[in-house]
């Protein structure tokens, strides 16, 4: 079932809004809430996810980007200025939910997620992407300096007994 926005979508998609410029990629669309907010300002918007579902209401609901499957950069082509991913973030639990297993610790597709974006930078370019306390926001930041990305938080919110942010991230 495609991912209907939620808490962490709204924080991201009000990064996008503010971030977001040039060549955009969104990765693991979902319902294509992040695509939709990058048009306001990008050159153009890619949209993408392992979900063929997903992809068709993505393509529907923004029908400005371009959109297709993909297991996260396998399908991709080109550089971008900004990759924006609002990344399944829990530990993996039964039954099991492709919009919310982020791996055994919920940090692994992210993990993988950030040693490819690199690839798919333009110079100068940047990452935004959603964080959970319930995954480790300390982990995030070792995992990106140990990557080599320099970083800042944009945009933070807690609810019940979760705290999200939103990093902006770049290579240095
Ligand atoms: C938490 S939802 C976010 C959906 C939407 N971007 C939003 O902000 O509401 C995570 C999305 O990532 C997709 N996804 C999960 N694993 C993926 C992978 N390996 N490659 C691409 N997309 C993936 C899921 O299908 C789901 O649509």
């Amino acid at each position: 079932m495609v991912y209907l926005p939620r808490e962490d979508s709204f924080l991201l998609e009000g990064a996008v809004r503010k971030y977001a410029h040039g060549a955009v990629l969104d990765m693991g669309t979902g319902s294509g809430i992040q695509a939709h907010a990058a048009m306001q300002n990008a050159a153009s918007v890619t949209a993408c996810d392992i979900d063929p579902e997903a992809v068709a209401a993505a393509k529907s609901s923004v029908p400005g980007a371009t959109a297709f499957q993909s297991n996260l950069f396998s399908s991709v082509k080109g550089k971008f200025d900004t990759i924006v991913f609002n990344p399944p973030y829990l530990p993996d639990a039964e039954p099991r939910d492709i919009a919310l297993d982020g791996g055994p610790t919920g940090g692994e597709l992210l993990g993988r997620f950030l040693a490819q974006a690199k690839h798919y930078l333009t110079s100068g370019g940047q990452i935004l992407f959603v964080q959970s306390s319930l995954t480790g926001i300390g982990k995030t930041k070792e995992r990106l300096a140990g990557l080599g990305y320099r970083w800042e938080i944009v945009a933070e919110r807690r609810i019940f007994f979760e705290e999200l942010v939103v990093f902006r991230a770049w290579l240095q």
